[in-house]
Formats: C-alpha cells, sequence, structure tokens
C-alpha cells in the first residue's frame, strides 16, 4: 500500500475529490495547512536586507491507496489539480506498512 500526500490549491479540493471519485477512491483525510515552496510565499524585501515569509493556505490530501493504483491515483490528481501556475503544490508518496478496519479487524489493502 501506499500512502499519497497531496499539497494543492483550496479552491482545487472540490475538483479533485471528484476526480478521485471517478477513478473509484473512496477513503481520504483532508487538512487544512499553511506553507510555502520555492516562492517563500510572498516575499518583502525590507531596507534591502530583512523579508517576511508568508504561509500561504493550502489543503493537503491524504489517500491510502493499493500500491498497484499509486501511479493512477498520482496522475488523475496531477490532472485535476493543475492550474500551472506556481503553487500548484506537490505530491509525496510513503508506504504504508498496514492498514486496520477498526470496526471489524480488516487489514491490509481490504481495510481501505
Ligand atoms: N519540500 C517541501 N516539503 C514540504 N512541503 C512542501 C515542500 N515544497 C512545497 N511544499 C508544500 O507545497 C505547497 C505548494 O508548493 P509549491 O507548489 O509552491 O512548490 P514550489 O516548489 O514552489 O513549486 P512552484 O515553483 O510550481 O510554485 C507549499 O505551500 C507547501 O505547503
Ligand atoms: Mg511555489
Amino acid at each position: 500500500m501506499k500512502k499519497i500526500e497531496a499539497i494543492i490549491q483550496p479552491h482545487k479540493l472540490e475538483e479533485v475529490k471528484e476526480a478521485l471519485k471517478g477513478i473509484g477512491i473512496d477513503g481520504m483525510t483532508i487538512l487544512e495547512v499553511r506553507g510555502h515552496g520555492r516562492q517563500k510565499g510572498h516575499k518583502e524585501i525590507y531596507r534591502g536586507m530583512e523579508y517576511q515569509v508568508d504561509l500561504l493556505p493550502k489543503i493537503k490530501l491524504e489517500v491510502v491507496v493499493p500500491a498497484t493504483r499509486a501511479d493512477e491515483v498520482i496522475h488523475t490528481l496531477i490532472t485535476a489539480a493543475r492550474t500551472g501556475k506556481l503553487g500548484d503544490g506537490k505530491i509525496f508518496v510513503f508506504d504504508v506498512a498496514e492498514a486496520i478496519r477498526i470496526r471489524n479487524d480488516d487489514r491490509g489493502e481490504a481495510a481501505l
């Protein structure tokens, strides 16, 4: 199993959710986060030496999927979330050791 974390623009959340639903991905977690990438949010030079770094609102979407579906999910996320502008976001992929459905002890992919 793989955990795919996608940090996306908040205004893309609905489109991304619909796209994942469209390929049969059910479970997911959404977090409201703040962050910055290479542009460090909005940078202001102050007296030529100081600068302020803003952390911009982003959405982090976490989804655990069978490893065989990871590429498809990543492709779907990219297609739905991309505008082509700075700040479109980033995807990080992790190995997942186990998943357990608390209600009935389902394990592994059966728990997703
Ligand atoms: N290396 C990183 N580690 C953790 N989070 C990151 C990292 N890079 C970006 N993020 C998160 O992703 C969000 C969006 O990043 P962003 O798309 O601006 O990346 P970028 O590298 O600056 O690319 P671009 O040049 O397209 O803007 C950030 O606000 C931050 O929350
Ligand atoms: Mg950026």
